[in-house]
């Protein structure tokens, strides 16, 4: 049992408060459960008697739930510090870079690989993020691609095989997509939930994305695509199509896509990357269109070595609000329960009554902060189902 009490700021995203969206409590008080799951969460005033004696006060610092990154690549070996000084030096990026990685991963055993995914993740973990979804694709290879899951698996259960990031440098496009349906998919589907697409440009085409799609669903795997980022492009309306959870980055847009995402009601949801765009100097995606056209709007890191090396969701939310005209409530939302909601799940993202006890205190009293002090650490400490994982209290 936990009992905080003195918490300025409660983020809940519990619509069923009928407090707007993010579901905020002031002067709250919030009680963790033996069974690692809110009990309570409410004004400090409405505390029940019973858990007053062992209550911790946090003298008016705001709760948030713990980040959800439902879009990252932590499997993999090496980095690409020179590709990045070349691009900052005007070269630019393109999907090609992938390789680059695919060879360095194929050269490491797993034990590295763990290390290294087990790095990102517990950085992660210290700037609040408390589930994280993470990808193969640096692979591409029966074997590597595999094992690129187990190591996933070592991290999170929300893995994703993306056996089709790109072509493998020593393959024709046509054998490698029949490979990645047939073979490479047997392997795989047994160790991931998700299956994904780099469908856009120098990666995959639409008539072979979908192909891989369809074979990941008879395999039982839920869907997911990397569509127009680089350009604009068929990914967005092939995501739709298929009724993906997510359609991820949403750069390129047009409004036929923005409209095919909104009529979806949210069951496919817009990931947006702004990291990616800041470290590939691209333009950023236009939030603020999607949100007024009623898509549902997630942020997440991308974390990989190519084209986003960050794994801070504060950073992804105050690049969503100073340059995506995103507001601060809504980029909140995208990182938690938005999310969620790309993952398909609502358990967490949120402090309801029920939902798993994942959440950040942070050394502000409000959310704000979050966006109004860009790079900044913020988060005091993290709470991971009821136990504290990062940080300290004081
Ligand atoms: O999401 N777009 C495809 N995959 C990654 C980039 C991977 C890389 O450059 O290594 C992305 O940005
Ligand atoms: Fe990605």
């Amino acid at each position: 049992m936990l009992v905080l009490t003195g918490i300025s700021t409660l983020v809940t995203n519990d619509t069923t408060l009928e407090r707007g969206k993010l579901g905020i409590i002031e002067n709250a008080a919030l009680v963790v459960g033996d069974d690692n799951k809110i009990a309570f969460a409410g004004e400090s005033s409405n505390l029940p008697r019973e858990y007053k004696s062992t209550a911790i006060d946090l003298n008016g610092r705001a709760i948030i739930p713990g980040f959800v990154d439902s879009h990252t690549h932590l499997v993999f070996g090496g980095d690409r510090a020179e590709e990045f000084e070349a691009r900052m030096s005007g070269k630019s990026y393109s999907a090609g870079g992938i390789r680059t990685t695919v060879a360095a991963t194929r050269n490491s055993n797993n034990d590295d690989l763990v290390a290294n995914a087990r790095r990102l993740a517990s950085e992660a973990l210290q700037t609040g993020t408390t589930t994280l979804e993470t990808k193969s694709g640096y692979g591409l290879s029966v074997v590597d691609e595999a094992r690129s899951l187990q190591v996933a698996n070592a991290i999170t259960t929300e893995s994703t095989f993306l056996g089709a990031h790109v072509v493998p440098s020593e393959s024709q496009v046509n054998a490698y997509v029949d490979l990645v349906c047939g073979e490479m998919l047997a392997q795989c589907a047994p160790h991931a939930k998700w299956i994904d697409v780099f469908c856009d440009r120098g990666a995959f085409e639409v008539d072979h994305a979908r192909a891989i799609l369809q074979a990941g669903a008879k395999a039982g795997l839920g869907l997911r695509i990397h569509a127009n980022q680089l350009q604009h492009g068929g990914g967005v309306q092939l995501g739709v199509e298929l009724g993906v959870a997510s359609c991820d980055h949403c750069t390129h847009l047009d409004q036929a896509d923005i409209t095919a995402l909104a009529d979806t009601k949210g069951k496919t949801v817009a990931t947006l990357l702004p990291t990616a765009e800041l470290c590939t100097r691209s333009k950023f995606p236009d939030a603020r269109r999607l949100i007024d056209a009623g898509v549902t709007v997630a942020l997440a890191s991308d974390c990989n070595p190519g084209s986003s090396y960050t794994t801070s969701m504060p950073l992804v939310i105050s690049l969503a609000v100073l340059n995506m005209n995103m507001t601060c409530d809504e980029a909140l939302w995208s990182a938690t329960a938005g999310g969620a909601a790309a993952l398909r799940r609502s358990d967490i993202g949120n402090l309801a009554v029920g939902s798993h006890a994942d959440f950040a205190i942070l050394n502000s009293r409000s959310h704000i902060h979050l966006a109004y002090r860009p790079g900044v650490k913020l988060i005091d400490a993290v709470y991971s189902r009821g136990q504290l994982v990062a940080g300290s209290l004081r």
